[in-house]
Order: structure tokens, then C-alpha cells, then sequence
């Protein structure tokens, strides 16, 4: 939530190529609320922490794979060794999700033990419901995800810079032909060459605002392979309200009535 010294010097980067096309973020600095979702030790997707207990990442992460003791969550730029590491307490999808359906591509992931934010650990700001996001600006997508199509993974966490594109640019017919829903987003550039890729599912898309705070504006979802012309990556839209939903969904579930929980408060801690 609290800005990052390098950031704007990595949104200024604009030849900022991997991810598909990026840079090492060894090189940039840290990217404080990033974690790395692990199967069996393995890294599979990103996920983004927003409070002391609760990451939220992709829906389709965790498909056939929903049970959480399997699960672990890392800290720190690097997968090994990484500087922090927890269990899975809880997954939470959302309720609306249907595979292989990439609509609603959203989960909670709750910590079995909180973490203590430091300055290389903590959350990121979630943008008010009411906030769109003017189409054109520049944003960071940031993953472990593979460097090219079904190519090698980095141990060290990449970053690169990626332009907003609005949905009807992006449903056109040459680029994915009506398939963006109003719960997606996408970003990157219809020339290709910078990009998301496998393994970067469930990471944050983010952007600064004039205070260098650093706000989630979208997780990482799905895309035609990686990095390849009118083929931009898509996102899933965040927003406050929608983590607050599912977080809402969850907690009716586990405490039916009275509903005493507050919003965030509910999901915090
Ligand atoms: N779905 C892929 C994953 O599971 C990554 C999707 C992002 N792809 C893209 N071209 N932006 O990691």
C-alpha cells in the first residue's frame, strides 16, 4: 500500500521489455506485495497480498487443486530461498467461476498465520468500486511466470510495463472477437513483444497514483499464448467490492446469521 522508491523509474521504461519481454526486478527493487502460490513446493501461480492474513489470486489456479494444505505461500523476490514462507488456511473462489470458463477468474487465499509487514512485506492498495481506470496509462505486471511461450521460468520475480486497453478495442474481431466480459481487462500492447505468461496467473497488475501509492487494478487471467501481436493479456477487473463479495460469500457461509461481520474488517487481520 505505501509506495516503492523505483517504481515510477520502472513505469518510465517504456523499452521495458520480460515477464514476455521484461526485466529481473533484482535489478528495480522489490515488489512488496507480491507472493508466489507453491503445489507441492512448486510455484504455480502469483497471488497479491491485501491484508495481514489474505492474498487474492486467480480462480483458475486452483483447479483440481482446491485443497488448501497442498498449498504454500512464499515472500521475497526470489522462489529459493525465499524470504517468508506460510501454509494455506483457506481458498475461497469465487462462487461465479465455472472452468473452463475464464469469467469471474478470482480466489481468496487465506494465511495460516499472519504476516508482519516490513518494507519488503506488505499489502497493496485496492481501488474504491466507484474507480475506473482511464484507458492508455502505463501499469506493472510482475511473476515468476515463464520468459517466453512454454519456455524456462526465473527464480527471480520479473517485471514489465504494460498499457490499459480499452474492451472494445480489445473485443474486436482480430484481437479476441467479443470474448472480454465487463469482469476483464486487458492490457499490453496489440503490437505484442511484452506480456504476462504460464506462471503469472493469480499476480498483480498495478498502478501508482500521483502519491506513488500503488493500487491493484487487475490479476492475472489468461491470454492466446504469450506476448504475440493483437493477442494482449486479460485480466480480471479488482475492485474493493468485488473481494469484498466473495470474501461476504464465504464468511455467510462459515457464520449464517447475524451477520456481524464489517466489510473489510471481516476479511482484515
Ligand atoms: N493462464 C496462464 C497461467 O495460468 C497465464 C495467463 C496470462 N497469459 C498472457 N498471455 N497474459 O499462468
Amino acid at each position: 500500500r505505501t509506495s516503492r522508491g523505483l517504481g515510477l523509474a520502472s513505469i518510465a521504461k517504456a523499452s521495458s521489455l520480460r515477464i514476455v519481454g521484461g526485466l529481473s526486478s533484482a535489478e528495480t527493487g522489490d515488489w512488496p506485495w507480491q507472493a508466489s502460490l507453491q503445489y507441492n513446493n512448486i510455484h504455480r501461480c502469483g497471488a497479491t497480498l491485501i491484508s495481514n492474513t489474505w492474498l487474492v489470486s486467480a480462480a483458475h489456479c486452483f483447479r483440481d487443486m482446491s485443497h488448501p494444505h497442498k498449498w504454500t505461500a512464499t515472500f521475497g523476490a526470489l522462489l529459493k530461498p525465499p524470504s517468508l514462507k506460510r501454509s494455506i488456511k483457506t481458498i475461497v473462489i469465487h462462487e461465479k467461476y465455472r472452468y473452463p470458463e475464464h469469467d469471474y477468474d478470482i480466489a481468496l487465499v487465506k494465511l495460516s498465520k499472519q504476516v508482519e509487514f516490513t518494507s519488503h512485506i506488505h499489502r497493496v492498495c485496492l481501488p474504491e468500486p466507484s474507480e475506473t481506470f482511464p484507458y492508455d496509462i502505463y501499469a506493472v505486471i510482475t511473476g515468476w511466470g515463464a520468459l517466453t511461450n512454454d519456455g524456462p521460468t526465473p527464480n527471480a520475480l520479473q517485471e514489465a510495463t504494460v498499457k490499459l486497453i480499452d474492451s472494445n478495442t480489445c473485443n474486436k474481431k482480430e484481437v479476441y472477437d467479443g470474448d472480454i466480459t465487463p469482469r476483464m481487462l486487458c492490457a499490453g500492447y496489440l503490437e505484442g513483444g511484452v506480456d504476462a505468461c504460464q506462471g503469472d496467473s493469480g499476480g498483480p497488475l498495478v498502478t501508482p497514483d500521483s502519491r506513488l501509492m500503488w493500487y491493484l487494478v487487475g490479476i492475472v487471467s489468461w491470454g492466446d499464448e504469450c506476448a504475440k501481436p493483437n493477442k494482449p493479456g486479460v485480466y480480471t477487473r479488482e475492485s474493493e467490492l468485488f473481494i469484498i463479495r466473495i470474501g461476504e460469500y464465504h464468511l455467510r457461509r462459515l457464520y449464517p446469521r447475524p451477520w456481524i461481520f464489517t466489510l473489510l474488517g471481516g476479511l482484515g487481520g
